[in-house]
């Protein structure tokens, strides 16, 4: 077993001489971090990756020269958390102004002391003003991932405006890497890209009030060897992997920066665009937490390090949470008509096939014909549901089945009783215009009436309905962010209080309601980071479910996140979005790779369709915690090119390995590639099943680990969107 140690040296500002001896180190699985206080007084990474011996002892930090007269020594320096002042070109994590007209802040050590088993806080000061940041750090002793985050006081007499706050920097030594990073859009989310990191900066952000669906704040660094014509593809399971995630839900940058001595700096916090936080005197801002872990086997070692992580300390049934349900959800079937006759009809289909949740999505509510109006006003409607939600409830219960809803709870229609009488209750400025998407504004959660409406109403609902899940929508993002309720220089302070208030909003109702588990969704796959998982169960990837674009976008997805909280909905075909036409087994393949769920019309449905989701739904519960829980393996990505794609998970106790693979499109008679699989016991003995589809003649029924992994299977799978999918059991 893996222990973490905090090797505190280093307790309170002595003599300089003292202080530059010493060293502050945190071990955690396979993993060190250790800074030290340079002879100015600044804090200095000395170093971030493989665990290093125990008795091994890390040089004292010096600070480094500068170059020519034209990078200074706090440029060239690599420090933990840098203010902007002295000479400093490079990303700041701190940006301050005084009321004086000061701007140049320069950071000192003053004292560390350890915080628990494997975390300390390091005080850092202005050198002249009153100004003082604690820097957080907490080693996880499983993964290594360590998570850093700041705190800036003002102890001044004065008000200062923080211009720019980061959670941390994080340094690696100097080298040649590639950087992985996630983009993309509404119904085209989580596009891993690649690229060389080469001199100057690459900036990934949202300044959209929320986390976005055009990036995502996580980042992979791997470490490239000498050869500079490889391609920057960096391997799945081979090679020093640094990654990062920060955990925000609002207007977010990660900057990753090669400096002109080839050290790589990821510098992420709150986005500074637009960012004026006035901290009035003895008031302190949080930053929010930004992790970083360290891999020596590739990227694939990277996300299951993740993976764990998320399970084990972030998402709120943690250590163990529950497997999600198998659901059912109306809203590509029916959209807005739902009502109580055409939902039981469903519910009883989907119960019919081994549903475990059944959700009633958008169009419940107000006066919620389509999307021009009702939001805000959260009262069931009483023409598609004359006697309230209990009897669409109740025979939910009754099928066997637990009841979700869908819930908008941040967002307003104008044409909505909500917004007429209260429409100050919007972000905006006034006297200009609102711009409206999807005949929509923001409510400013900032603000406290507001941050009580919502909570109130979801309260309400929640006591009033034997509701298990909700499914919490947000299906915009902001424009003219104003809050003009309070003075002038405090109203920036909206890109923090409205997601502080957020989150204090699900800690509330999670407090109140624990039955409840939450899906966030955000048009898709529009806010998922790690601030939110800490409140919810599981996410809504993309509004995009058909099949073969999902299987690139769940292999995206999975770099940063655990497919124990990735929904994947089986929907209809030819599917709306790219008019595909796959098979039922196709369809359910590529959802089984997550959290399962069945968003198609089931009153369209043939006996044979629901034969076949019935005995893969029933498949997939008995090998559902392999699938979300094990360490997942990317065999063959969706994005080579190849036509081809296939992916394993393997039980932590080594017991059992699913395998999915798809054949796209088969070109030139080649068959599906023999699948050699990995990471299982090699002198155990397993069985082969499928779980859909054939392999070739001669496969065993039974092998070793060696076997399965040297020789390798085949299977018989060729053709446009073919899938086969199969298990590997321990014999006793
Ligand atoms: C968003 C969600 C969809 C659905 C609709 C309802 O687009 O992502 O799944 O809930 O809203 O309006």
């Amino acid at each position: 077993m893996i222990f973490a140690c905090l090797l505190l040296t280093l307790l309170a500002l002595g003599s300089s001489s003292a202080q530059t001896e010493q060293v502050i180190r945190l071990d955690g699985g396979n993993c060190t971090y250790a800074f030290g206080v340079n002879e100015r007084g600044e804090l200095q990474t000395l170093y971030w990756g493989g665990r290093l011996g125990a008795h091994d002892g890390v040089p004292p930090a010096h600070s480094l020269p500068e170059v020519a007269s034209f990078d200074s020594s706090h440029t060239t320096t690599p420090q933990e958390y840098s203010g902007w002042g002295a000479g400093l070109f490079t990303e700041p994590a701190l940006k301050v102004s005084f009321v004086d007209g000061n701007r140049d802040l320069v950071l000192r050590f003053v004292r560390a002391a350890p915080s628990g088993p494997q975390s300390v806080e390091v005080l850092l000061k202005d050198i002249s003003r009153e100004i003082y940041v604690t820097l957080r750090y907490s080693m996880d002793p499983e993964s290594g991932i360590l998570a850093r985050s700041a705190s800036v006081e003002n102890r001044e007499k004065q008000p200062v405006l923080i211009e720019q706050a980061a959670a941390a920097q994080w340094t690696l030594p100097s080298g040649s890497y590639a950087l992985a990073y996630l983009t993309g859009r509404w119904a085209g989310e989580w596009t891993l890209n690649q690229e060389l990191i080469q001199g100057g900066a690459r900036v990934i952000e949202s300044r959209r009030g929320t986390t976005g669906h055009q990036a995502n704040p996580w980042f992979a660094i791997s470490r490239r060897g000498g050869d500079t014509a490889a391609p920057v593809v960096a391997d799945e399971e081979h090679g020093e992997v640094w990654f990062g995630a920060l955990a925000w839900s609002g207007s977010w940058r990660i900057t990753v920066e090669r400096t002109q001595l080839d050290a790589v700096r990821v510098t992420g916090g709150f986005n500074p665009f637009d960012f004026g936080y006035k901290l009035k005197p003895g008031e302190h801002l949080e930053t929010p937490v930004f992790y970083g872990g360290y891999s020596d086997h590739g990227l694939g070692g990277a996300s299951r390090l993740l993976h764990r992580f998320e399970i084990v300390r972030i998402l709120p049934q943690a250590p163990d949470p529950k497997p999600r349900p198998v659901i059912y959800n109306s809203w590509e079937a029916t959209e807005f008509k739902v009502d109580d006759a055409g939902q039981i009809a469903l519910a009883e289909k989907a119960a019919s096939i081994g549903v475990d949740r059944f959700v009633m999505d958008d169009g419940w509510f107000g006066q919620r014909r389509d999307d021009h109006a009702g939001l805000g006003d959260w009262y069931v409607n009483p023409q598609k549901f004359p006697h309230g939600l209990k009897p669409l409830i109740d025979k939910v219960h009754a099928l066997g089945m637990d009841f979700g809803l869908w819930v908008e709870p941040e967002m307003v229609n104008p044409d909505s009783d909500l917004y007429r009488k209260h429409p100050e209750w919007v972000l905006n400025f006034p006297g200009r215009p609102r711009s409206e998407s999807r005949n929509q504004l923001v409510l400013n959660l900032a603000r406290a009436d507001v941050r009580d409406y919502v909570e109130g109403f979801l309260d309400k609902l929640l006591t009033e309905n034997d509701i298990a899940f909700l499914k919490w929508d947000y299906n915009r993002n902001w424009s003219e962010p104003g809050w003009d309720q309070v003075p002038v220089d405090e109203q920036r302070r909206v890109y923090v209080e409205f997601i502080r208030n957020l989150y204090s909003i699900f800690g509330d109702l999670r407090k109140k309601h624990p039955k409840v588990e939450i899906e966030s969704c955000s048009g898709g796959g529009g806010r998922v980071d790690l601030g939110i998982l800490h409140y919810i169960d599981e996410v809504w990837p993309s509004d995009n479910t058909d099949p073969f674009d999902r299987l690139s976008m769940q292999d995206g997805f999975s770099y940063a996140y655990t497919p124990q909280i990735m929904m994947a909905w089986v929907t209809d075909s030819p599917h709306w979005l790219n008019n595909r036409s796959t098979s039922l087994s196709y369809r359910l393949l590529s959802s089984m790779q997550g959290s399962l769920g069945i968003g198609a019309n089931l009153n369209h449905w043939t006996a044979e369709d629901f034969a076949t989701a019935k005995r893969l739904i029933a498949a997939y519960h008995s090998v559902q915690r392999t699938i979300v829980r094990g360490d997942l393996y990317r065999l063959i990505s969706p994005r080579d090119g190849s036509g081809m794609s296939a992916a394993e998970t393997v039980s932590s106790d080594k017991n059992q390995a699913v395998v999915f693979a798809f054949a796209n499109a088969t070109q030139e008679g080649r068959g599906f590639p023999p699948l050699q699989l990995v990471g299982l016991d090699q002198d155990a003995e397993y069985k082969l099943s499928s779980i859909e589809g054939k392999f070739r003649p001669g496969t065993p029924a039974s092998a070793s680990g060696a076997w399965w992994m040297r020789h390798g299977l085949q299977l018989d799978l060729r053709g446009d969107y073919q899938a086969a999918a199969f298990q590997l059991d321990r014999q006793r």
